[in-house]
């Protein structure tokens, strides 16, 4: 058994994920109706985008393709994405949790935690991690957010929670929504472990609108963060991963998409709030079952 902590970086051997259900084979159709003759909607599945060829052969071979470059990268994520979105990072993930609601007592499960940043902003609103669940297919990231917090660690994908029906009031995913492989899987996932009022919380990050602010993104994200990544760190796995998140922001469907998906599923109060035109963050309840009409309160 690997020892929590002791990951070495770029040394790791794979994991192995078992993809749950059935693969995108054909098939294409519109569930609703976006975009024409879409890439990214199969037959009962909605694709974050779609495979990335000059990345993985078929879509079976992405969770172990996306989990090697994360395994890798692991040891340089925090420095990378603390300089590269200006130190802000700590401080926006504790404030867009509390002003969704996240509070005291509350059982929070983390998805696709990597090292942590998202669960340790909520251990500082709830004063405690013992209620926090952390859960990410790298057995790297993992190692890095075990060092940080006192919380329960799961190795899983988001599309397969190891988790019992009803079991968590709030749940987060940061910036990971692009990586898995069926958007309406796993939001049906999150709607059956959440307990009914329960919170989801997604941040991602989003391409924006308009010319100018589209030119400035894709520099900034497409070049110049993976140059000075390579620069600072001194590490080619390090600058694939930046390189690998702006090619899955590009080609992301848009947030109309993911809204749908979460409506799908059956979750409530679906929402997109935006901060910068870039920052997206999508929020949804599950809705508590309704109570019925008593007939002792019947009036005649
Ligand atoms: C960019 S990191 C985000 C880490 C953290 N949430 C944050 O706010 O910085 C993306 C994480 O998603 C994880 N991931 C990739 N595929 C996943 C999946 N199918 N289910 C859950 N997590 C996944 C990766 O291992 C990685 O740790």
């Amino acid at each position: 058994m690997r020892e929590p902590g002791r990951f070495i970086c770029g040394k790791q051997p794979r994991t192995r994920i078992q993809v749950k259900g059935r693969l995108p084979t054909g098939n294409l159709q519109k569930p609703f109706g976006w975009p024409p003759s879409s890439p990214f909607v199969h037959l009962d599945e909605v694709r974050p985008h779609p495979p990335l060829k000059a990345r993985y052969e078929t879509l079976s071979d992405k969770p172990d393709y996306v989990n090697r470059l994360f395994d890798k990268g692991a040891c340089h994520y925090d420095g990378i994405v603390d300089w590269g979105f200006f130190r802000t990072g700590g401080a926006y993930r504790k404030w867009v949790q509390e002003r969704h609601g996240l509070k005291k007592g509350d059982r929070v499960l983390d998805v696709a935690c990597g090292t942590g940043l998202v669960a340790l902003a909520a251990s500082r609103i709830l004063g405690t991690a013992e209620n926090i669940t952390c859960l990410d297919p790298s057995e790297g990231m993992l190692a890095v957010a075990r060092t940080k917090l006192n919380a329960t660690f799961v190795v899983g994908r988001a599309e397969a929670l190891p988790f019992p029906d009803n079991s968590f009031d709030f749940l987060t995913m940061g910036y990971a929504l692009r990586h898995v492989t069926d958007l309406e899987e796993t939001f049906r996932e999150y709607q059956r472990v959440l307990k009914p009022g329960g919170k989801l919380l997604i941040l991602e990050v989003t391409k924006p609108r308009g010319r100018i602010p589209q030119f400035l993104f894709r520099a900034y994200f497409g070049r110049i963060y993976p140059t000075l990544t390579q620069l600072f760190t001194r590490s080619a796995d390090a600058r694939d991963m930046m390189r690998y998140y702006w090619e899955t922001m590009d080609a992301c469907v848009p947030p109309e998409a993911v809204l749908s998906a979460l409506a799908t599923v059956g979750l409530s109060e679906v929402n997109r709030y935006t901060q910068l035109g870039l920052f997206s963050e999508y929020t949804a309840t599950k809705p508590s079952p309704s109570k019925g009409c008593d007939p002792s309160h019947r009036h005649a």
